[in-house]
């Protein structure tokens, strides 16, 4: 019986322990505030930037674009996103931002109800969300910054019919089905190339934003589709990473490479002819746009609600013309 006693004693206290460590940490991370904010009230305003995926190249092209603006205009700026690409881990960081009442948000758009819930409810906590990169127009964000993804789309499009010629069984490679923007991409490009007959779609498959996920995809759509001549990427890493498919699996295959952004190695891959065209975007125009949008946002309702940064194909000829190199800075 003492036994027992003792038993629920220090199982009791054991469970105490726990419930007041879990609402410590639980607290912690939903009232967490920069430390740096604290000691730095002098800031005029706490913006949160959240990425599809924290480390991505194009992300923190984003990022270096934001703080650049964020320096000058006396701006506290977070840079937070999921380690991997996850629609559920973004939207806990921009529901956990919310709940730390920063005076605004800068997102990559996400599809679903949840998102416009969360938008809603920043909203009436009084903080302005903006889209980034990828919109939802209907949700109720401020303002949306970034490439118009159905005319960047196109633009690969037409890019393709412009650089071949004769049959072209086309293989997509898309970051994430998921993604509003690839949606918006690969609609424009079928559309670019609806009316060409001789240039047929014959797979699609998803990345997941990786390099080493583009090039299973250019592996697995060769294999399903021994016709494929030409391979087009939709978001920022599949074109290298359809670079590295073709040289481990099919080397000597003349291929059509068609990629989006402008990446360092991208750049590089052009210049040394194995890929035939970039959809550039201008990341750093984003980030740094996005900031002065959300400082006048602070004051005032804007005007125009859809900011679209540049959006240009390039291929070898601009890059040697505009003496771009591996090293540059793009915007
Ligand atoms: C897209 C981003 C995406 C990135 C992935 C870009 O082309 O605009 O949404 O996160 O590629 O590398």
């Amino acid at each position: 019986m003492k036994g027992a006693k003792w038993f629920i004693f220090i199982g009791g206290g054991a469970l105490f322990l726990s419930i007041v460590g879990a609402m410590i940490y639980f607290g912690y991370k939903t009232f967490y505030i920069e430390q740096e904010w604290i000691e730095h009230p002098a800031y005029d305003y706490h913006f949160v930037l959240i990425s599809e995926e924290l480390d991505n190249d194009y992300w923190r092209l984003v990022e270096q674009g934001a703080r650049r603006a964020a320096e000058e205009k006396n701006i506290f700026l977070e840079y937070v996103g999921p380690r991997k690409a996850d629609n559920d881990q973004l939207l806990k960081r921009l529901d956990r931002m919310i709940a730390t009442k920063v005076d605004g948000i800068i997102v990559q758009g996400v599809e679903g109800s949840e998102f416009e819930e969360l938008v809603f409810k920043g909203i009436e906590n009084g903080i302005p969300i903006i889209t980034i990169d990828t919109d939802v127009k209907s949700s109720m964000r401020s303002a949306y910054i970034g490439t118009n993804n159905y005319y960047a789309g196109r633009l690969a499009g037409e890019m393709l019919i412009k650089q071949t010629t004769g049959n072209q069984s086309v293989g997509v490679i898309m970051g994430r089905f998921d993604a509003i923007n690839q949606q918006e991409r690969i609609a424009g490009f079928k559309d670019a190339i609806e009316p060409v007959e001789r240039i047929q779609i014959v797979g699609e498959k998803e990345s997941n934003i990786t390099q080493s996920g583009a090039a299973q995809a250019t592996y697995a759509l060769l294999k399903e589709h021994s016709t494929v001549t030409a391979l087009v990427g939709l978001s920022a890493l599949d074109g290298i990473g359809i670079v590295e498919g073709l040289q481990e699996f099919l080397p000597n295959r003349e291929v059509y490479v068609s990629a989006f952004d402008l990446l360092p190695a991208t750049t590089a891959l052009i210049k040394d002819d194995k890929i035939d065209v970039t959809i550039a975007q201008y990341p750093q125009e984003m980030g740094y746009a996005s900031i002065q949008t959300m400082i006048d946002l602070q004051q005032s309702e804007l005007l125009e609600k859809e900011i679209y940064t540049s959006t240009r194909a390039i291929i070898k000829e601009n890059i040697i013309e505009y003496g771009l190199d591996e090293h540059a800075q793009y915007d």
